[in-house]
């Protein structure tokens, strides 16, 4: 008996694709999803969630919806929300955890009230004389600054800019694009990355992933190009690093309300201190992905990692 059996009966809806500037990622997620719940005997369908999405799930004659959506309404909890009042169970994080995560300034200060590291930042909207702000930016912050979209995902929108004449250009495009721009201090180090999976005991962080972009920074076409990024798992670190690592990704997932699965990034400094900068509510589950390769590093193969995620809907049943 597995507790797992309950959805042995029902058919399992696999959410992919949907109206993100990530929508073939998340094909691409949801098929090798859709497989290893074949695999492992389940009935999984796979649903590009439409506007009448409860419809949709009926006419398939779908029970549970497991989310492999990334971007947008899939990870920004409108989907979750229509599902909670369809009443149909579902995957990973709910509405209040996806909602939370999708907005990178509400995750900072979350994190701050926790006493969670994250790098200094600033929001700045078009109420800004940019001029000035430029001056005080790098005053406080200091050069290079990250500048970011407050809501994107893939690294959409995000800059470097390493002198004052650029950072006030790409500050003028993205909030005269968005409406709004976060500005963030450079951590010179280390990227990593931490995959938490599980509810309840079963709540553990992955080993720590390093991921080492050929580009600049790990930017959209260093995310989805293979060979563009290498993916060092177990991350090139100190246990001591490691272990605090994964801590804070645990840390970072509860404070968030996410549930089920979620990839904390961050990046460890020359000083050996580590600096949250986003939760990823749901993270890319292709064979080729970051979480899988983590889970492999625990011992978990692709099938397992799919199965544990499959549990978060259990609770809503
Ligand atoms: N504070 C920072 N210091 C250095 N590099 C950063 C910082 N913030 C982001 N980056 C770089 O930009 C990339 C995208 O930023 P991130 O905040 O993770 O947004 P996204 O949601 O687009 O993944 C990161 O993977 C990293 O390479
Ligand atoms: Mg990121």
């Amino acid at each position: 008996m597995s507790d797992l059996d309950a959805l042995r009966a029902q058919r399992i809806g696999v959410l992919c694709g949907g109206s993100s500037s990530e929508r073939e990622v998340s094909f691409r997620s949801g098929r090798g999803v859709i497989a290893a719940l074949q695999r492992q005997g389940f009935d999984a369908v796979e649903v590009d969630p439409g506007l009448d999405l409860p419809g949709q799930l009926r006419k398939a004659g779908v029970e549970v919806a497991y989310i492999a959506l990334h971007g947008g309404p899939g990870e920004d909890g409108t989907i979750q929300a229509v599902l909670e009042y369809a009443g149909i169970p579902y995957t990973g994080s709910g509405v209040l955890g996806c909602a939370l995560t999708m907005h990178k300034v509400q995750t900072k200060r979350i994190l701050t009230a926790e006493g969670l590291p994250t790098p200094g930042y600033a929001v700045l909207g078009p109420e800004h004389d940019l001029e000035l702000a430029v001056e005080t930016l790098c005053q406080e912050l200091g050069l290079p600054v990250v500048l970011k979209p407050l809501s994107e995902g893939s690294s959409f929108g995000v800059s470097i800019p390493k002198t004052k004449e650029d950072l006030h250009t790409d500050l003028a495009a993205l909030v005269g694009q968005y409406g709004e721009a976060l500005v963030e201090e450079f951590i010179a180090g280390a990227e990593l990355t931490v995959g938490v999976i599980g509810v309840g005991e079963r709540l553990q962080a992955l080993p720590v992933l390093e991921l080492v972009p050929h580009h600049e920074f790990y930017d959209y076409e260093a995310k989805y190009t293979k060979g563009l990024t290498d993916l060092i798992v177990p991350a090139r670190i100190s246990e001591e690093a490691a272990a605090e690592a994964q801590r804070l990704a645990v840390a970072t997932h509860v404070a968030t309300d996410c549930r089920g699965v979620s990839r904390v990034d961050m990046h460890l400094d020359p000083d050996q201190r580590l600096w949250i900068t986003e939760i990823n509510s749901s993270p890319g589950l292709t064979e080729t992905s970051d979480l899988p390769a983590a889970a492999e590093a625990a011992g978990m193969s692709y099938d397992d990692l799919v199965m544990e995620i499959l549990r978060s809907a259990l609770p809503r049943m």
